[in-house]
């Protein structure tokens, strides 16, 4: 059996718009990998693919050796693959201690209950402390969440995706929006996941990319243009000329 996540060959089109073409990924524990590409080359896609939220036209996705390809979105969480919570689905007027509670809840199979305090809470208390401290939010924990700065609200997705436990982490675009006074928190937050955590990174601050990942896979029109370490991502003529090229935001 192979640890991790197995991509191979997968397929997707949106009627005659091919967003996937033949995409083989491998996550590991420890991995650190970054997806990087122009706007439109199918990143999101690609991670809609593995979380389930989209089916693809052919290709395969094993967990573990299993197969996961006909497992819904809920059920690939429960399997250990993990997705960032989107400023989005953030409850912004609670506070971050209640937001980290939800996810700690659900893993537990206690949402039935939310927000109540109570002695024998499975260690919820306490995991809401460790995820605050890991992700430097201790002083903030009790605010709510609107009332944060930018970069702390994107952390706190990352504390709340973290909570679930996944050993397969995406993150989609971490830094976007972040001001880039805030976006070495968004490093740091990065190096000090767990280290067997497979991790997945899609990002456009290529200072970002080039900080935490250890290899860079270029997605181009849904298709793998190459892969490699960041120095040889980054001494590689076609990838220079597509970020140098058309006006790449
Ligand atoms: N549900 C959909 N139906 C039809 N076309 C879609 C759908 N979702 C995405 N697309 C198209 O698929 C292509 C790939 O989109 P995707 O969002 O995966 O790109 P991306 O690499 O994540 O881009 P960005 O860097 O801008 O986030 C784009 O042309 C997009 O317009
Ligand atoms: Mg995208």
């Amino acid at each position: 059996m192979t640890a991790g996540l197995q991509v191979r060959g997968l397929n997707k089109a949106f009627g005659g718009l091919v967003v996937a073409r033949d995409i083989s990924l491998d996550l590991s524990p420890g991995d650190r990998k970054a997806l990087i590409g122009p706007n439109g080359a199918g990143k999101s896609t690609f991670t809609n693919l593995i979380t389930g939220i989209l089916a693809p036209t052919s290709g395969s996705i094993q967990l573990d050796g299993r197969d996961i390809g006909s497992l819904s979105e809920a059920q690939r969480v429960k399997a250990g693959i993990a997705k960032t919570f989107q400023i989005t689905t953030l409850f912004h007027s609670l506070t971050v201690r209640d937001n980290l509670r939800l996810p700690l809840l659900e893993r537990r199979g206690l949402t039935a209950r939310p927000f109540r305090r109570a002695a024998g809470d499975g260690g919820v208390e306490d995991e809401v402390e460790s995820l605050l401290q890991q992700f430097r939010l201790t002083d903030v924990g009790d605010r709510v969440v609107q009332r944060l700065a930018y970069g702390q609200q994107r952390l706190v997705e990352m504390a709340m995706t973290l909570a679930l436990r996944p050993r397969i982490l995406i993150l989609d675009e971490p830094a976007a929006g972040v001001p880039s006074s805030e976006s070495p928190l968004i490093a740091e937050a990065i190096a000090g996941l767990p280290q067997d955590l497979a991790v997945l990174i899609i990002e456009h601050d290529m200072a970002l990319v080039f900080k935490v990942a250890a290899r860079i896979i270029v997605l181009v029109a849904g298709a793998i243009l190459t892969e490699g370490t960041p120095a040889e991502i980054a001494a590689d003529p076609r990838v220079r000329d597509l970020y140098l090229g058309a006006g790449h935001g």
